[in-house]
């Protein structure tokens, strides 16, 4: 079983990235034939910067193989090492209905947000049916923003293979439903756009700063408090094990136990998780012929599946 998923460099990783998409991508290792690559192509309808998308792409890359991803068992790559994507993206642009993309809600809501309507941003659920059908994938596991471009990759795989035989295989979508809930330190959901965000991979020093930021109520040092309406606690639960939750949610409801000792019981769960990745991450970094000696063999294996559909899709139209 194939599952594939793809992530955009789209900068500095948060602790919401983390458990939102990052942990659940890395335990697809232990399903099944993962494929995990960079979008890069896709990054492109909304980063202008080269250098940017070029630093941002590292870091991803570095990200997960400081969190774990194994590229023995997983075939990471970056998008555009396989350029045979470009080309199904072409041939499936024939074969996909306006009304289709039209339909879409990720392209309006980026319409609504601000962004110049590109035709890239526009055929941007081509790109990403190509993705998916390149590799046979069978699931794809995304969140609940993107169920719709793989429903959208399900409806060109369908027509394409009934007019021209069949050469895809339809994927599933996979979606996470009970993907943790992040709050930021303002205690809306962590998200880049708010700016409210806890780092990954920030300085020891920076990350206890924010953490002290977190918002609290005002209950007195004394009272005791209500952990499940607590941004601190909603966040130390992430890391702790069920043991360790029962132990703080007993302190908070016992009282002397003030929101300035949750913090600190936060910023030292998060460092003991961290610290070491945050070293392989250093490590890593200083290594960059290991980093993209990883890519590059994943290109290949990606590569050898990309070229059996290539051919398939371009013998089945009559280009071969
Ligand atoms: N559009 C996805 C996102 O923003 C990233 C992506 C690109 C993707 N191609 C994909 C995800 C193929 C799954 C499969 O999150």
């Amino acid at each position: 079983m194939r599952i594939l998923s793809g992530i955009q460099p789209s900068g500095k990783l948060h602790l919401g990235n983390y458990f939102g998409m990052m942990k659940p991508a890395l335990q697809l290792q232990e399903q099944g034939e993962a494929f995990l690559f960079i979008a890069n192509y896709h990054a492109l309808t909304t980063v202008s910067d080269p250098a940017l998308l070029r630093e941002n792409t590292r870091d991803v890359a570095l990200d997960f193989l400081a969190c774990g991803l194994d590229p023995k068992r997983t075939v990471f790559f970056r998008q555009s090492d396989v350029p045979e994507v470009t080309e199904l993206m072409w041939l499936l642009s024939t074969v996909t209905p306006m009304g289709l993309l039209e339909r879409c809600h990720s392209y309006k809501d980026k319409l609504a947000k601000g962004i110049a309507p590109s035709h890239g941003l526009f055929s941007y659920p081509v790109l990403m049916a190509a993705d998916i059908l390149l590799y046979q994938s069978n699931r794809v596991p995304v969140g609940r923003d993107q169920k719709q471009h793989v429903e959208v990759t399900r409806d060109i795989a369908i027509k394409f293979n009934s007019q021209f035989g069949t050469v895809f295989t339809i994927p599933e979508p996979v979606i996470q439903e009970e993907v943790a809930v992040v709050p930021g330190i303002d205690g809306q959901k962590m998200s880049k756009s708010y700016g409210n965000m806890i780092e990954l991979f920030g300085s020891p020093k920076e990350t206890k700063a924010r953490i002290m930021q977190v918002v609290t109520d005002s209950t007195p040092l004394e009272a005791p408090k209500n952990p499940d309406t607590c941004n601190v606690f909603a966040l130390y639960k992430l890391f702790a094990t069920p043991a360790q939750r029962e132990e703080m949610a007993a302190k908070y409801r016992a009282g002397n136990f003030g929101y300035g000792h949750a913090k600190k019981a936060l910023a030292e769960i998060f460092e003991t998780a961290f610290a070491p990745l945050r070293q392989r991450r250093e490590e890593l970094a200083k290594d960059p012929a290991f980093v993209d000696a990883v890519l590059r063999d994943g290109a290949e294996r990606a590569r050898t599946a990309a070229r059996k559909t290539i051919q398939a899709a371009r013998q089945a139209v009559g280009i071969e």
